[in-house]
């Protein structure tokens, strides 16, 4: 059996490079299309509540049951308020998941290639991950439902392939794993269709959200879970008392509150989506459609490494794997239009 020293190297080689977000002081404008962030700024309320919030007050510990923030999002997505759970990031509710429902030696299955902090955590619990390949059409894999897994990771729209599983496959999965169904829409305010109306009625499945992406608050670390109010009651137990701070439930309750800045930036941001998808596949990229705000864009057996360390050395940053026969492609974020035209020029002066 590994050591808790083993468990803890084997997770810590699956962390990926930390880029800084903020432009080096040299002057010169770094393109970060590497980590999903959002390009645009969050509506001017964010701003504005945080001002608001910065005052006297910072004395007192924040609300620990973020209450506030959970009826608005209660009311938003037409849940019950005791059906939420607010997080430091979405990060935090999933390592608050293991941390509450497995052991070590507790199988964990998901699709792979996919986020890579699952089998970080897995591995940190000293617990199995079941990685089960994607069919080529990125569709769920055999097996997946009877892999005897205490929890089963679904991230749906997928990162890195920003591809999506229909609403009605999650049902079927839901209906037929033996644990846990954790639905991880990070990137779902991009996609035609989301798993929260399936929870009243599947008592196992978790769906878990971020302010991180489609409402540009990466910075301030909020993810919402969506779940059974006693299984969420169970996880609160495991958390931090004050894991949310209280400038945070500010922003995120004024982000949350200006539903038009929301849906004019998503609707921005897929727009570029499609013409940055479009001008790939014209350089003999294959990029799979995708309902996220990256794309996965990929040469057949050519090694993608040189052309992100040339986008690199243009101060263009993009994401290159290595695992999962992921060689050969980039996964690019989609940033503003001109950082695309940026991107576009760059590739076809380095020549992929
Ligand atoms: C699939 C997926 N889930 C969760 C997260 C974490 O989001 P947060 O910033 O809310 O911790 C990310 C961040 O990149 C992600 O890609």
């Amino acid at each position: 059996m590994r050591s808790p020293g083993e468990w803890i190297r084997a997770a810590v080689r699956a962390v990926p490079p930390y880029t800084p977000g903020e432009q080096p002081a040299d002057g010169r404008r770094v393109v970060k299309l590497n980590t999903n962030e959002n390009p645009y700024p969050p509506s001017p309320a964010v701003l504005r509540a945080l001002h608001d919030a910065v005052d006297e007050r910072v004395r007192l510990y924040p609300d620990p049951e973020a209450a506030a923030l959970r009826a608005d999002a209660a009311r938003l997505y037409g849940v019950p308020t005791d059906a939420i759970m607010a997080g430091n990031g979405s990060d935090e509710l999933l390592a608050l998941l293991l941390r509450a429902l497995v052991d070590p030696g507790d199988r964990v299955a998901f699709p792979v290639p996919t986020y890579s902090l699952y089998a970080t955590l897995v591995a940190l619990h000293g617990a199995t991950s079941v990685e089960l390949p994607w069919r080529p059409d990125w569709s769920l894999p055999d097996g997946i439902a009877s892999a005897g897994a205490k929890v089963t990771f679904l991230c749906n729209p997928n990162s890195p392939s920003g591809t999506f599983v229909p609403i009605d496959r999650i049902v079927e999965l839901a209906e037929r794993v033996a644990g846990v169904l954790v639905v991880d829409e990070a990137y779902v305010d991009f996609a035609p269709a989301n798993a929260i109306a399936l929870l009243g009625r599947h008592r196992n499945l978790v769906v878990l959200r971020t302010l991180s992406k489609s409402y540009a608050l990466a910075g301030l670390r909020v993810g919402l879970a969506f779940g059974d109010p006693e299984l969420l009651r169970g996880l609160r137990t495991v958390k931090d008392s004050y894991n949310l701070n209280r400038l945070s439930q500010a922003a995120a309750r004024a982000a949350l509150a200006d539903q038009e800045t929301f849906r004019s930036t998503v609707e921005r941001i897929c727009r570029t989506r499609a013409r940055l998808t479009a001008a790939l596949r014209a350089m003999r990229y294959v990029v799979p459609d995708s309902h996220a705000n990256f794309v996965l864009a990929r040469r057949t057996g050519v090694d993608q490494g040189r052309v992100a360390r040339a986008l690199a050395a243009r101060d263009i940053l993009v994401r290159h794997f290595m695992a999962y026969g992921l060689a050969d492609a980039l996964r690019i974020t989609v940033g503003t239009d001109d950082e695309i035209d940026a991107l576009l020029a760059a590739l076809g002066s380095i020549g992929v």
